[in-house]
């Protein structure tokens, strides 16, 4: 008889994403006839950049001859795309990365979701509240969250952020041992500056706390204060683990490329209290559970980084980021509050005339056709909000406006 991993009993049916694809099916069945315009799931529209096209084409034709042919790759990523990533994202930076700090992967939901496994099950977790639910679920998974007590799991500290902090977390009231920060942050689209960054690596530092930061939507960036990497913040190489994507940077979601940097000098500690090496740890597990990203893929995300495919990238990143003006004067003048969208291609929506999260998604769905994300599938403080993707094509933003504004009459 073979016994279930109990913590998975504990998890909620579906994944939030799961969810919303059922219920837009549901609506499709009885609404054959309207047009919906979907601005729920992140997921990126535009074609890829032709250098990256281009690139994937040469792959398949190395693969097509004895001579160029490649079958396992290195488990951490080929060196060209490690030495690609290190120049243009660190060096670029002023950040010295070695090669052997950089793991190439198939997704940054695989890395955040799996890292927990060099993790112990009982470490305490800081997430900011709302967060993107792989990181609540996979420790669920794990084991490492507690009991479910009214909407909160007992393990975790939940840290508010909403437009009454300003969308900027306080530091933890209570100890925790791992904290999840992400920045651009899913959902609500805002930002940390420096100084907010390293008020939280300081404190990392100073407590012994492991920080897991995601910066899938770092491309988004458009003010310059903003941090890019944590690693920008002194002493972050001591306390972080970065995660990153060519998901939404270079529209690989479909094809499916990201990295995490482990610096060497980042530790964790036994129960005994000896510093074990994460970066050995992971490269242990990566190398035992993950047999390498594909040598297309690889050379498709290499691509991004040569001075034609920079250009492309950047304007699919300008498309989407000038949906996200067109869709924050919209709803503004909907007269709907907005936060987020200025560096991310996440808006994060107050609900009008505080209706509820769910409420507001039905109503959109149901008199408009669109599609968002309801606040609080991302945790209790999402509640009375709702996010909208600005990764459409410009004719479905633009139509979800004009539908916005002719209901707000
Ligand atoms: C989202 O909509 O939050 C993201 O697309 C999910 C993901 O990147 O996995």
């Amino acid at each position: 008889m073979a016994l279930v991993n109990e913590h998975y009993l504990k998890l909620q049916s579906s994944y939030l994403f799961s969810d919303i694809a059922k219920k837009i099916n549901t609506f499709k069945v009885t609404h054959p006839n309207k047009e919906i315009i979907r601005m729920g799931i992140g997921d990126v529209t535009q074609p890829l950049a032709p250098a990256v096209i281009t690139a994937m084409h040469k792959a398949v034709d190395d693969l097509a001859a004895r001579e160029t042919f490649r079958g396992y790759g290195p488990e951490q990523g080929y060196s060209f795309l490690v030495d690609a990533i290190i120049k243009n994202d660190y060096t670029a930076r002023g950040i010295t990365i070695e090669p052997s700090e950089v793991f190439v992967s198939d997704g940054a939901k695989s890395d955040t979701g799996n890292i927990g496994d060099i993790l112990r099950h009982d470490n305490s977790i800081g997430v900011t509240d709302p967060v993107y639910p792989v990181y609540i679920d996979s420790n669920v998974m794990a084991g490492r969250t507690g009991t479910m007590e009214n909407g909160r799991w007992s393990n975790i500290v939940y840290i508010p952020c909403t437009a009454e902090n300003d969308f900027v977390p306080d530091l933890p009231s209570r100890r925790i041992d791992m904290l999840y920060l992400c920045y651009p942050n899913n959902p609500t689209g805002t930002t940390l500056s420096k100084k907010e960054l390293k008020k939280w690596v300081d404190y990392a530092i100073a407590n012994d706390v492991l920080i897991l930061y995601d910066a899938a939507y770092e491309a988004y960036i458009q003010d310059d204060d903003i941090p890019h990497s944590i690693y920008e913040i002194k002493g972050a190489k001591k306390v972080a683990i970065e995660f990153r994507s060519f998901s939404k940077t270079a529209g690989f979601t479909g094809v499916r490329c990201a990295f995490t940097v482990i610096p060497k000098e980042l530790n964790g500690f036994s129960l005994t209290g000896e510093k074990a090496s994460l970066n050995r740890l992971w490269n242990r597990r990566h190398t035992t559970k993950f047999n390498g990203t594909s040598y297309i893929t690889q050379r498709g995300a290499e691509a991004i980084y040569t001075p034609e495919g920079k250009v492309q990238v950047k304007a699919t990143i300008d498309y989407y980021m000038t949906n996200a003006r067109i869709m924050k004067a919209g709803l503004q003048e909907c007269n709907l509050k907005v936060y987020g969208g200025d560096n991310a291609p996440y808006l994060w929506v107050k609900t009008p005339n505080g209706i509820t999260s769910w409420k507001f998604f039905d109503m959109l769905l149901y008199e408009l056709s669109i599609v968002g994300t309801p606040g609080v599938g991302f945790g209790p403080s999402g509640e009375g909000y709702l996010r909208l993707t600005a990764f459409g094509s410009r004719e479905d933003t633009q139509e979800a406006m004009s539908r916005l504004k002719s209901w707000a009459k």
